[in-house]
């Protein structure tokens, strides 16, 4: 290889100069490509000098200086993220959903301001990445940290130190003088390309795939190994300061300028424009560009360009005033209806499915859509061929907008509901009063495919490995009849199904002995009671303490407890009532799967903290779903509600927490980080 050819017979000395030069050439370049967009050498040309930097580092290792661009591997992991505080916490920005949204923006601007002048405004595209904070003193990067719930965040900064454009030292560009602190904040995303090559890559090596973007980049920076996150193609857009110290800015727009010039890279689409109309036209020019950007968007950021004005202006609860985020409408691709197919639920409720023309939409590939139900189908008059539009917005379940019936050319066909199961051939029909079609054999495969399924979910028994497949085989083998006959399939049965190997029959057997020790509630979602879900499971489980227990309930009694409604109650009363679920029921008993609530999930251990507290969640947690935490708080003794009021003992805030937040402040309700919480959690363990 040349590389190595040019720098086998150096000198000591030659190579330190050497190794001097290509630190300064790799920086600049660094600076052309990532700061001023304005690349002077190739990609390739660019990987061979910092090839032969890494070789004559290899070669020299006394040489080589702890700001070499090659560092950026990774620091080795760790337990845990400290936590990190804020003096100047890191707000959110209140929403505009259209136009109109944004031209009240710009008039309450005008009225808080008292003027009828057109305003300046400097407009950005809004990253749909995560937010992070970068502290440098005296030019030395010594911080990062994520935004957490705004004014504690967690430290990530040997993750941040692998990110290929985050400066580990400041330098000005000008040659003027570096602040002694400051807090430069912005966004980490990944790019689209390098999204698509680390999937790409990620396929061949079987490892599982990346929803989108956001999720790859917010996945590759909370690693507690930096080294992982070294691995992951991340980039940095700053747009704003938390302190700043010895340097005054007038503007965003001056503050864009001295970011740049300090060697941060800034989107080159942030624009000055004057007035609404200028605000509008760059809302439009964002939605034409959201494809071509080398970035995800999911809107535009407004903000008053004069520091001076935002001042005036101030904040409102956790929002500047100042400022919105205009966001975009959902995504919406045109796709072809291939077929219109009918799903059997857990209860018998057949739902017609569209299956499309495989469709990206929002970095997700979307194959079906649900159609929810025949009244929906034929309001939107949804034919197999037509072309529609299909949306995704959030996590939701991609569903058809509407129909592009101008594309019609006659061939498309109307769908009706099959007046057998598609399943199991029974009757169908449509109970009076009711929307929904159902199958009328109880014992419809379909059903209880769908019942078995439901009862090795997650927050039902949370039977690892026990999926779709395997589940249809031993619903077809007839090895299951109801979920307590998962129970008592014997190994040598597991063994003999398609695709299961000695090793997943084993894991299988383990997983299905593990779930015997669910705590009550999970066991009571399990139950597939009509309507009791995850809540109404807890509250029960914390009253009754046993499935006995609550077996024996009333409906008067059951509709005592919070959140239990007359439909619910009946629900429950008249589950136990029926005996082929007491057969059930008895069965799970005798394969020892747990029927009682133990000491600690009943609050009973006064030693915790949680205990007999309420607690109310916000926002997204890191470490747990917001349905572990709130089992974990229950286990403890906890009540969880979903509302704030002067009668909640903490509100425990993730990232991003909503209106409970602001409201918890207002109230003096103790809020609680998410670490904060997990101490009180292990305080009694
Ligand atoms: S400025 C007080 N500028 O949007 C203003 N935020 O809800 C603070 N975001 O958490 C933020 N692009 O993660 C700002 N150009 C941009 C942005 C941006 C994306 C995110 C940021 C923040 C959220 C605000």
């Amino acid at each position: 290889m040349t590389d190595n050819n040019t720098t086998k017979n150096l000198t000591r000395e030659q190579a330190r100069r050497r190794l001097r030069e290509l630190i300064q050439q790799i920086e600049f370049h660094n600076r052309q490509y990532y700061v001023l967009d304005d690349p002077q050498i190739t990609d390739a040309e660019y990987d061979a000098l910092f090839r032969e930097l890494r070789d004559l580092e290899t070669r020299f290792p006394d040489l080589k200086s702890p700001g070499s661009p090659t560092e950026r591997v990774g620091a080795p992991p760790r337990e845990d993220f400290a936590k990190v505080e804020r003096t100047v916490g890191m707000l959110s920005l209140a929403n505009a959903m259209n136009e109109g949204e944004i031209l009240d923006f710009d008039r309450r601007i005008h009225e808080l301001l008292g003027t009828d002048r057109p305003v300046q405004y400097m407009v950005e595209p809004k990253f749909d990445g995560l937010s992070i904070e970068l502290t440098y003193e005296n030019g030395n990067l010594v911080l990062a940290s994520t935004r957490g719930n705004g004014w504690v965040g967690e430290d990530v900064t040997p993750n941040a130190m692998t990110i290929r454009n985050v400066p580990h030292r400041l330098s000005r560009i000008d040659g003027g003088p570096l602040p002694a602190l400051i807090d430069v904040r912005g966004e980490v995303v990944m790019l689209k390309r390098d999204f698509i090559a680390l999937n790409q890559a990620r396929e061949r090596t079987g490892e599982p795939l990346f929803a989108n973007p956001r999720n790859a980049a917010a996945g590759s920076l909370r690693q507690l190994d930096p080294a992982v996150t070294a691995r992951r193609p991340l980039t940095f857009y700053a747009y704003t300061i938390g302190r700043l110290e010895d340097v005054e800015l007038e503007s965003q727009q001056e503050l864009l300028e001295f970011l740049r010039g300090l060697g941060f890279t800034v989107s080159t689409e942030c624009r000055l424009v004057e007035g609404a109309g200028q605000v509008i036209d760059e809302y439009r020019r964002f939605l034409n560009l959201r494809e071509d950007l080398p970035f995800e968007i999911d809107g535009m950021v407004v903000k008053v360009n004069s520091f001076a004005l935002q001042r005036r202006l101030g904040f409102v609860a956790r929002s500047p005033r100042w400022a919105v985020a205009c966001k975009f409408p959902p995504e919406q691709k045109v796709t072809k209806v291939r077929d219109i197919i009918v799903g059997v639920g857990r209860t018998g409720v057949l739902t017609p499915v569209a299956v499309l023309e495989p469709v990206d939409v929002a970095g997700v590939v979307v194959k079906r859509a649900t159609l929810h139900n025949m009244d929906e189908l034929r309001r939107k008059d949804v034919r197999i061929g037509d072309q529609v539009v299909v949306q995704r917005a959030g996590d939701v379940i991609p569903e058809v907008v509407r129909v592009l019936t101008e594309r019609r050319d006659g061939s498309e066909q109307v769908f009706n509901m099959p007046e057998t199961c598609p399943v199991c051939g029974a009757r169908v029909v449509r109970p009076e009063g009711e929307v929904a079609y159902r199958c009328t054999n109880v014992s419809c495969p379909a059903q209880l495919r769908e019942t078995i399924l439901h009862f090795a979910s997650r927050e039902a028994m949370d039977i690892e490995g026990l999926g779709p497949a395997l589940v249809a085989q031993l619903v077809e083998k007839g090895l299951v009849k109801s979920p307590a006959d998962l129970y008592f399939v014997k190994r040598e049965d597991l063994a003999g199904l398609e695709r299961m190997a000695e090793k997943s029959a084993d894991n299988l057997v383990n997983a299905l002995n593990a779930s015997k020790k669910r705590p009550l509630n999970q066991v009571i979602v399990a139950l597939g009671i009509p309507f009791v879900g995850t809540s109404t499971a807890r509250t029960l489980a914390n009253h009754y303490r046993s499935i006995d227990a609550l077996s024996r309930a009333t409906e008067e009694e059951l509709q005592d407890l919070e959140d239990i409604g007359p439909k619910v109650a009946q629900a429950i009363t008249t589950f136990f009532a029926q005996p082929e679920n007491r057969v059930m029921l008895e069965r799970l008993r005798a394969a020892g799967v747990n029927m009682s609530a133990s000491e600690s999930e009943t609050g009973a251990s006064a030693a915790s903290p949680l205990a007999g507290k309420t607690v109310v969640f916000t926002g997204s947690l890191q470490r747990f779903t917001r349905k572990q935490a709130q089992d974990l708080a229950a286990a403890k003794g906890a009540k969880v509600t979903s509302s704030v009021s002067s009668r909640t003992d903490f509100v425990v805030a993730g990232e991003n927490p909503g209106s409970k937040y602001d409201k918890a402040r207002k109230l003096g309700v103790t809020i609680l980080t998410e670490q904060e919480f997990q101490a009180m959690l292990e305080a009694s363990d």
